[in-house]
């Protein structure tokens, strides 16, 4: 591995490691995390547990928890059962969060296997998904630490927020950038804020919440319209969940967001038509009005803010310890960077 000195510099671009790579920084902790995230769940009613498990046995790449078991360990290199029970929670409220996700966006593919809400029903889905929710509050109870359950239930208010701001913007083609990053920022951001901060609470460094709330930030928003280009460009089976389904949906990305405001200036037969399916959600012509983002320049325009964002949450790490796993975080958000490419 590559060692890089980030005292508030951005290091020359080094060659990307495999997100097992990054992973195996901190395995043992890893492996006992990704149990808790399965044993967490003892709901006495059947129809929760299969729902919780269906999901959770699907898969996922679990980086919300890497996040924290990185930053608890850049913090003290000694195994910490709280924070893997931490981080086991943080993925606990990230299903919970793509469960009702699903229901919203109607997907029916998730993690590459049937959405809760396709297998059973939108109403179970929902309910079970505010169960996962209430299960994480009852188990960050047992930490006995109000700043934690600060965090954790400001956040939680913060990513419902998001998620009706974006409802409220469904169907609006005068959405703004701004808009979407006050959408991002709660929906996707908030829960790698809270993975970071949670770290720094756990480990007594409350010095460092400043930069791990900038760095989980920037590297949310970051992940988040990489997430939203590859819903134009991406492939349904690498990704494991159905895509181009933003824009039949009538949801204003980002891709779309930029991709009218360039269209208007030059096709103003294509900004009309993609404007109509973003009012409407009705897209006879799907394929036409996706090639019609891509060629817009949008996705070029995307592919550099989220290059931005990368950069600053990198700069962010700079004024926090430097070793291994520090690195490791830097290296995760080039690994999701190069999800571009
Ligand atoms: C999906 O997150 C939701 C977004 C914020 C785009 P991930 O891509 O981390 O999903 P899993 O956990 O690996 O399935
Ligand atoms: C992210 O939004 C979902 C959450 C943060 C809950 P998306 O709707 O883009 O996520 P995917 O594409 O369904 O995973
Ligand atoms: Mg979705
Ligand atoms: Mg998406």
């Amino acid at each position: 591995m590559t060692s890089t000195s980030l005292n508030n510099t951005v290091p020359a671009s080094q060659s990307t490691p495999s997100y097992a790579d990054i992973q195996s920084i901190v395995a043992n902790d890893f492996d006992i995390m990704d149990k808790q995230v399965f044993g967490s769940l003892n709901s006495k009613v059947q129809l929760v547990m299969s729902v919780s498990q269906h999901v959770i046995n699907a898969g996922g790449k679990r980086m919300r928890p890497l996040i924290t078991l990185l930053c608890a360990r850049m913090f003290d290199d000694n195994p910490s059962e709280k924070a893997m029970h931490l981080a086991a929670i943080t993925e606990m409220l990230h299903t919970a969060t793509l469960v009702h996700d699903d229901v919203i966006d109607e997907s029916g593919q998730r993690r590459g296997k049937p959405t809760a809400n396709a297998t059973w029903d939108n109403a179970t889905a929902v309910l079970v998904g505010d169960y996962l929710i209430a299960r994480a509050f009852n188990l960050l109870v047992g930490f006995q630490s109000l700043p934690l359950l600060q965090v954790f239930s400001d956040g939680t208010c913060d990513i419902a927020e998001g998620e009706v701001l974006q409802l409220q913007h469904q169907h609006n083609p005068a959405a703004t950038e701004d808009d979407y990053l006050r959408i991002i920022d709660g929906k996707t951001s908030r829960l790698f804020m809270m993975a970071t901060q949670g770290a720094a609470i756990l480990q007594g460094q409350e010095q460092h919440l400043q930069a791990l709330a900038d760095f989980g930030q920037h590297f949310g928003n970051a992940f988040q319209i990489i997430d939203d280009v590859l819903d134009y460009s991406g492939d349904s089976d690498v990704m494991g969940k159905n895509l181009g389904d933003d824009l039949a949906e009538g949801k204003p990305t980002l891709p779309t967001i930029k991709a009218l405001e360039l269209l208007k200036d030059s096709d103003n037969e294509g900004y009309e038509q993609l404007r109509i399916a973003v009012q409407t959600g009705k897209t006879p012509n799907a394929e036409q009005l996706i090639e019609l983002v891509r060629s817009s320049g949008a996705l070029d325009y995307c592919k550099q803010r989220a290059l931005e964002e990368t950069r600053l949450a990198q700069q962010a790490l700079g004024t926090l310890p430097d070793n291994r796993y520090r690195q490791g975080l830097y290296q995760l958000t080039e690994l999701a960077s190069a999800r571009l490419v």
